[in-house]
C-alpha cells in the first residue's frame, strides 16, 4: 500500500502519471463528463489546522468522481491528546477508505500512515505540503507545457509549501530558485535531496538572499505567507523581517515578460503579494486553487490504484 506524504516518495513517471491523469480528468470535467471513478470510496478528512482549499477540494474530488468525504475538525478527532495517533490510524482504517490529515507536526503524518491500513494522504504539516506541489506544477505545466529548461523563484520563508515546490520541481527537471532572509532557509536535507533529483533529471537549485537576483528572467515567480500556522507568536518579529521579500509589480518586472505569479494562498494582500500582482495579468492564483480540485482527482484515483485504465 501506498501513503501521499512527500514527493521524494514519488518516481519521475509515478509524478508524470499523475500529473497527466490530472490534465484528462480536469478536461473531463470541463467536458461534463464525470466517471464515478471513487465509487464506494469515503475519505475521511482529520484538520488539526483550518483550511479551506484542501478541505473543499478534497471533498469535491471524491463527490464529483462518486466517492464521498468527511470532515473530523480539531476538536473532534483531537489527535494525540483525545486519543492516540495509533487508536485514531486503527478505527478510521475499519470505516473508511483512505485518510487525509493536516498536521501540526510531521511526524504525527509519518505515525498515522505507519498505523493505518488504508492509504494515508499529507493534507499539510509543518514540513512539507505535496499536494499542493501537485497542483503547482499542474499549473505551471498547463502554462508552460513542461517544467524543463523553466525557472520557478520562491520568494520569501523556507516552509512547508516552498520545501515541496523545490521537490517537484527538480523531480520533473526544472530549475529552483529560492530567496528567503537569513534563519529562514529550507533544511538542508531537503535541499540536498532536491539536488540529487535535479542531478538525474537536468534541474537545479540555487539559493539567493536577494529577492531580486532569484526573481532575474524567471518565469515562475512563487510566494506564501510570512507567518504560517502555527507561527503566530513569531508574528511580529517575521513582519519586521520578511517586507523586502514582497512579490510587487517591481520584482514582476525583473522576471520574464510572460513570466506568471503564483501563491498557494490563503494571500495576505500587502504583505507577501501586493493586491497588483494578485489580480493583475501575471497571476494564475485562483486557476491554480482550481487546480487543487483536479490535482487531489489523480491523487486519489492513482493511490486507488485505478490510474492506469485512464491516463490515455
Ligand atoms: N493552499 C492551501 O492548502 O489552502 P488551505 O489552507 O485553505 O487548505
Ligand atoms: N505555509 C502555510 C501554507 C498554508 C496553505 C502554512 O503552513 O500555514
Amino acid at each position: 500500500m501506498k501513503h501521499f506524504i512527500d514527493i521524494a516518495d514519488f518516481s519521475v513517471a509515478e509524478l508524470q502519471s499523475m500529473l497527466d491523469l490530472a490534465l484528462s480528468l480536469k478536461a473531463e470535467y470541463k467536458n461534463g463528463v464525470i466517471r464515478p471513478l471513487l465509487k464506494d470510496k469515503v475519505l475521511a478528512m482529520v484538520f488539526e489546522k483550518p483550511s479551506l482549499r484542501t478541505r473543499v477540494s478534497f471533498d469535491m474530488a471524491m463527490r464529483t468522481l462518486g466517492g464521498d468525504a468527511l470532515y473530523l475538525s480539531p476538536q473532534e478527532v483531537g489527535l494525540g491528546k483525545r486519543e492516540s495517533i495509533p487508536d485514531v490510524a486503527r478505527v478510521l482504517s475499519g470505516y473508511v477508505q483512505a485518510i487525509m490529515a493536516r498536521v501540526f507536526e510531521h511526524e504525527h503524518i509519518l505515525e498515522l500512515a505507519r498505523w493505518s491500513s488504508v492509504p494515508v494522504i499529507n493534507g499539510l504539516s509543518d514540513y512539507n505540503h505535496p499536494c499542493q506541489a501537485i497542483a503547482d506544477a499542474l499549473t505551471i505545466i498547463e502554462e508552460f507545457d513542461d517544467l524543463k529548461g523553466r525557472t520557478v523563484a520562491y520568494i520569501g520563508d523556507g516552509n512547508n509549501v516552498a520545501i515541496s515546490l523545490m521537490k517537484i520541481v527538480t523531480k520533473l527537471g526544472g530549475d529552483f530558485r529560492i530567496a528567503n532572509p537569513e534563519d529562514y532557509d529550507m533544511p538542508e536535507d531537503a535541499i540536498q535531496q532536491s539536488r540529487e533529483f535535479a542531478v538525474e533529471t537536468g534541474g537545479s537549485v540555487a539559493l539567493f538572499r536577494a529577492p531580486e537576483e532569484a526573481a532575474e528572467a524567471a518565469d515562475v515567480l512563487y510566494t506564501d505567507t510570512w507567518i504560517s500556522m502555527g507561527q503566530e507568536e513569531e508574528g511580529k518579529k517575521r513582519e519586521m523581517i520578511f517586507p523586502p521579500y514582497q512579490i510587487n509589480e517591481k520584482l514582476v518586472g525583473m522576471a520574464k515578460s510572460d513570466a506568471i505569479v503564483l501563491h498557494c494562498l490563503p494571500a495576505y494582500r500587502g504583505k507577501e503579494i501586493t493586491d497588483e500582482v494578485a489580480d493583475g495579468p501575471h497571476s494564475r492564483l485562483f486557476e491554480q486553487a482550481e487546480n487543487r480540485m483536479h490535482a487531489q482527482k489523480a491523487i486519489l484515483v492513482q493511490l486507488f490504484d485505478k490510474g492506469d485504465d485512464h491516463v490515455e
